[in-house]
């Protein structure tokens, strides 16, 4: 039995399907069982449950013989923090996990360690950090941006007002992963025992700036509208005022302007080779799919396809 913690989320809505599609009984853990109706299908079972209340996670885990933690608290319902899930729930996981006698593969990022700027980076340090001293088997999965998260989160505007946003100047490159990528190395992960002890780091192939991100983003969408720049004074005052009244929007200019200032170029080319069947899907591809993704994530599957590049 896998447990998919986050099977509801971007990552986990392509995983889902590839662990079941390969035979594999698979249980979604959501917070809200009416997010994972478009993952209903032979082989997936879901369960209630919070990573934050350790006391939820006792029946979800039970028979374990994999968990995926594929969750974060950087945004979304429910006052979630990167300290409340990544940090302490992934902590709750990792111990149900251990008192089920179940290895752990935990989904992180490519920059995670202790001093980031950004909090989430920092969490999702403490988390590996805690898998592995738990004495349990664990992969820790690390990737760069996902195209689909950011596409959604700056092309929010577009539709009712023609505009698309960039968060600061836009022209510090970054790197961006089709989740669809990340989640066929988390099975190959979840599969092969061979990976355990071992720290995969996944990225896309192109680094682009926020400026070129966003002009893709609009010529996939057929829809040409003006760029609005939040500047960086808008967003460090967002950040310094922000914690006391709207945490989550304070962390966002915090992440916003460490993308726009920090090295966030990667080189796959490694993983790339250790892995040379993982897809490596273009951008345009992963976000001319992507409004039938959002729709799917309502009612059905994921219709993103990608042959692995040779
Ligand atoms: N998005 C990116 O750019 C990016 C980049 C690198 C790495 N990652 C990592 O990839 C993984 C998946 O990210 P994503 O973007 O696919 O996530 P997402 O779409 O934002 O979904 C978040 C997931 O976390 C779950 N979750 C949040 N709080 C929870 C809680 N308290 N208890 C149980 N589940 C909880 C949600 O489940 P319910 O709402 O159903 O409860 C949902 O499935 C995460 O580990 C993330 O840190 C993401």
């Amino acid at each position: 039995m896998i447990v998919v913690a986050g099977g509801t989320g971007t990552l986990g809505t392509r995983l889902v399907p590839r662990l079941a599609g390969a035979g594999l009984a698979v249980r979604v853990l959501t917070r809200d069982p009416a997010r994972a109706r478009h993952l209903s299908g032979p082989g997936v079972e879901v369960v209630r449950g919070d990573v934050r209340d350790p006391a939820s996670l006792a029946r979800v885990l039970h028979g374990a013989g994999t968990v995926v933690s594929a969750v974060h608290g950087f945004a979304g319902p429910g006052g979630v923090s990167p300290a409340s899930v990544d940090r302490a729930g992934n902590a709750h996981l990792i111990h149900g996990a251990a008192r089920a006698g179940a290895a752990l593969v935990l989904v992180s990022v490519v920059g995670a360690s202790p001093g980031h700027p950004i909090g989430l980076f920092r969490a999702k340090h403490a988390a590996e950090e805690t898998l592995r001293a738990a004495g349990i088997g664990w992969t820790i999965v690390r990737a760069t941006a996902f195209m689909q998260t950011w596409a959604t989160i700056i092309s929010q505007p577009l539709h009712a007002s023609g505009k698309i946003l960039v968060f600061g100047r836009g022209d510090n490159p970054v790197n961006f992963v089709s989740a669809a990528d990340v989640a066929a190395l988390t099975a190959r992960a979840v599969t092969d025992p061979g990976l355990r002890g071992q720290v995969l780091e996944l990225g896309g192939p192109d680094n682009l700036t926020f400026n070129q991100f966003a002009a893709i983003v609009q010529e996939t969408a057929g829809h040409r509208g003006t760029v609005r720049h939040i500047p960086r004074p808008a967003l460090r005052a967002m950040a310094w005022l922000g914690p006391a009244v709207r945490p989550a929007l304070a962390r966002q200019a915090r992440a916003a302007l460490a993308m726009d200032t920090l090295d966030m170029t990667f080189d796959p080319t490694p993983t790339r080779r250790a892995f040379p069947d993982l897809p490596e899907t273009d951008i345009r591809l992963a976000l001319k799919h992507l409004p039938d993704d959002l729709a799917a994530r309502a009612d059905g599957l994921s219709g993103e396809r990608n042959p692995p590049r040779r």
